[in-house]
């Protein structure tokens, strides 16, 4: 039968979905439905920097070894997620950070050299720095000042050059893995949207004409229903992004439901999947190769977990291909359709 990950590859292309460790080792129809819809995978923490490095000097692979061996065992890849974020970051990195620059560049680079030295083997593609950009007026959660880069425990340490930096490590960690910075809140026509566009358009600029070793973008796509998306502006910001020579990826798509939910599960599915082919449709046509899903079924969708997400007769949030019992929704068809 078809899948996502089957559909995609007959199409040139890549889809994947974040995956949970927990879940691969406790729950047999999880893994299988990744096993058989995804060839990527990223892990949706194991990879952050809390669980690699949760006490300064000890490594723990554990958790993401479990991934690995996973998608070894069913060819599937797996990307890194996240070198440097503002969350997930432990206490004493938080410690060291106020300690100053030179502490801050050496707990930097001895996280890459770790993180990267161990799984380059089987990791070839790496958020290096994820949500650089500060969110503008009028967003959802905006940032006070009008700083255009998120003033993050990373900023203050080392100043607007530490994304340059990170990228300078990681690429002298191993020149050949591909380099991402991710991002989200740029997908929507809202005016902060658009605002947080130009920062980041402005940002990439900036670090290319300085050489900074940078080779994609990953556009997050937690959509919201709630926003307007007009595919003009965003496929003009995609070619902006194409003609810088780097390659586009979405990393984390899924949907939060507007506040006032459509009646029934049919008008609500229907209006998701219609949303999602809207922007798959842009995306791909814009040189998007790779789709991942930030989980593949409700069941376990983050979104779910979020305070303030609208959930309706006890079902959770519906922004994902699967529904609660792993049934394909048309989300799905919409993803199979764009790929
Ligand atoms: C989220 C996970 O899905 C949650 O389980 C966790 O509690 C918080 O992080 N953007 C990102 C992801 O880059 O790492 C986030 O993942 C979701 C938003």
């Amino acid at each position: 039968a078809e899948t996502l990950r089957s559909i995609a590859r007959a199409a040139g292309r890549g889809f994947g979905a974040a995956v949970r460790a927990d879940l691969l080792g406790s729950d047999a129809a999880y893994a299988a439905l990744f096993a058989a819809e995804a060839e990527l995978l990223t892990p949706e923490w194991e990879a952050k920097w809390v669980a690699l490095q949760p006490e300064e000097g000890r490594f723990d692979f554990s958790h993401l070894n479990a991934i690995i061996t996973f998608a070894q065992a069913n060819r599937q890849r797996v990307r890194g997620h996240a070198l440097l974020w503002q969350e997930a970051i432990p206490d004493w990195v938080k410690a060291a950070l106020a300690e100053g620059p030179d502490r801050a560049r050496g707990v930097m680079e001895a996280h890459f050299a770790g993180v990267l030295g161990t799984t380059r083997q089987h990791i070839r593609d790496w958020d290096v720095v994820n949500e650089p950009i500060a969110n503008p007026p009028g967003a959802d959660v905006p940032q006070a000042g009008d700083n255009p880069l998120r003033e993050t425990p990373w900023f203050k340490a080392l100043g607007p050059n530490y994304i340059e930096m990170a990228f300078r490590t990681a690429r002298a960690q191993d020149a050949t893995l591909r380099l991402t910075l991710n991002e989200y809140g740029i997908e929507e026509s809202t005016p902060d949207a658009e605002e947080k566009r130009r920062r980041l358009l402005a940002l990439l600029r900036r670090l290319l004409d300085k050489g900074c070793p940078l080779d994609a973008l990953g556009i997050q796509a937690h959509l919201q229903m709630r926003k307007p998306f007009d595919p003009a502006p965003f496929a003009r910001f995609l070619d902006q992004i194409r003609a810088m020579g780097l390659a586009i990826l979405i990393t984390e798509l899924d949907v939060r439901e507007p506040d006032t939910l459509a009646e029934g599960i049919p008008a609500r599915d229907a209006a998701v999947a219609e949303r999602v082919k809207q922007f798959l449709d842009v995306a791909v046509a814009g040189g998007c190769r790779t789709v991942i899903t930030w989980g593949l079924t409700d069941r376990n969708s983050w979104l779910g977990n979020e305070p303030g997400v609208l959930r309706r007769d006890g079902a959770t949030t519906r922004g994902l291909p699967f529904d609660e019992e792993l049934r394909r929704k048309p989300m799905w068809q919409a993803i199979a359709g764009a790929l």
